[in-house]
């Protein structure tokens, strides 16, 4: 069998996101990381040279003060732009949308983060959602964290036509730990005067009839943001259903606060204790048991790791671009293995996935019960099983 060629990525911008997606390109089998750009010359980007990373300075002027302080410089970001098939820009917001002059003259593709414009890309990406819609394309954005989130939990929703209206309030983290000294709050949260925040029409950019909307704040923690979800439903479901559904979604997974996972810190120490690297937590938390549900609504509350949950979707967003993987399933499949994105965290003491397949089966068993109440067809060739879009 012909080894297919690796896909060559630069990420420009090497901070909080740039760094993780450069490793984690690192990671993949079917991906060669050519280089990493920056204008910095602290600790942040010694770390790529530690790493053997070849560097690259993104504004020329830059390179002089980089290579004074011993940064080993390979180059300009147009030198690094010339050598690859994709960029990642991970650069801070608003140095994207001035960057896409200098990538399209490169002819190159490039994927922008959720700090950019939804205009700007003219696609906005979560793997799960519209993996297909980004097959080849140019351009692309990532969305941001709390908006990744609500996508993927969303998304079990509405696939299911459960959503009628989403409401959600978001706690946001005050500042990233890495600069925790110089900005943040002490003793206040700040809520965010813009009604809707930004995040539930962003969500509307990647699920299209999506009915949501979002309220923001932020408080003086800087370990991760704690959603809150409420969403009237076009029928009652339970608590079974849901949590079922959420099983079913890739890139969730359950907490429970029984097992002493109470607080933003207590999950993040997880994180540590099972080794993931920067205490990453890729998926979507969910509390299991602060699910909830009435005649008409179900009630949700998930923790969003947001310097980490967007990265698996930068590797997705790579694979769709340039063609090399055509199948969401499989790319989200590839990357979840390569990082250790699991369903189930602590899966020698939780059996989760065999009381999810007891309870698919329970559940399947109950709707075709149902349906067949239901169905009048007696003398039709029809049978009363759900839909290839029901079984989804
Ligand atoms: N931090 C988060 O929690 C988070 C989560 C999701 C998405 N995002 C988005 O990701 C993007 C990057 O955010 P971040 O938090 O990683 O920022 P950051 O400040 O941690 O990192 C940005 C990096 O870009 C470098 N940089 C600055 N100007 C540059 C230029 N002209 N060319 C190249 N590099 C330059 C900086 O030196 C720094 O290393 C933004 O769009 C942001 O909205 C951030």
């Amino acid at each position: 069998m012909t080894q297919k060629r690796k896909v060559k990525v630069a990420v420009n911008g090497y901070g909080v996101i740039g760094k993780r997606v450069a490793d984690a390109v690192a990671l993949q089998d079917d991906m060669d990381l050519i280089g990493v750009s920056d204008v910095g010359f602290d600790y942040r980007i010694r770390v790529a040279a530690e790493r053997g990373f070849p560097i690259y300075a993104s504004l020329p002027d830059r390179r002089k003060l980089m290579e004074e302080a011993r940064i080993p410089v390979a180059g300009t970001l147009e030198d690094l732009l010339q050598k690859v098939d994709i960029v990642v820009d991970c650069t801070p917001k608003g140095i994207g949308a001035k960057n896409k002059p200098i990538y399209e003259k490169a002819g190159l593709r490039a994927i922008f983060q959720g700090g950019e414009k939804h205009e700007l890309a003219g696609y906005s990406f979560t793997a799960q959602v519209n993996y297909a819609g980004a097959l080849n394309r140019q351009f692309a954005r990532v969305v941001s964290c709390n908006t990744t989130a609500l996508c993927r939990v969303m998304h079990a929703l509405h696939k299911q036509g459960w959503v009628k209206r989403a409401r959600a309030v978001l706690m946001r983290r005050g500042t990233d730990p890495w600069e925790s000294h110089k900005d943040g709050m002490i003793n206040t949260a700040i809520p965010e005067t813009k009604v809707p925040s930004h995040q539930g029409p962003d969500a509307q950019t990647v699920i299209e009839g999506l009915d949501i909307t979002t309220m923001a704040g932020a408080g003086p923690y800087n370990l991760s943001h704690l959603h809150y979800a409420m969403v009237e439903t076009t029928r009652p479901v339970n608590v079974d259903e849901l949590r079922h559904a959420l099983w079913e979604e890739p890139r969730i997974a359950f907490i429970r606060s029984a097992d002493g996972l109470v607080a933003l810190n207590a999950v993040i120490e997880l994180m540590r204790d099972l080794n993931r690297p920067r205490n990453d937590m890729w998926e979507v938390a969910v509390w299991e048991d602060a699910l909830a549900a009435d005649d008409r609504e179900v009630y949700l509350t998930f923790q969003v790791h947001n310097e980490a949950i967007t990265i698996p979707e930068s590797i997705d967003a790579i694979r769709a671009m340039t063609g090399i993987e055509r199948d969401a399933s499989k790319s989200i499949e590839k990357t979840n293995t390569s990082l250790g994105i699991v369903k189930t965290l602590l899966p020698r003491t939780t059996p989760e996935a065999a009381v999810h397949a007891a309870m698919g089966v329970a559940l399947r068993a109950a709707r075709k019960q149902f349906m067949e109440e239901g169905f009048k067809g007696a003398e039709e060739p029809a049978e009363a099983v759900p839909t290839k879009a029901q079984a989804k």
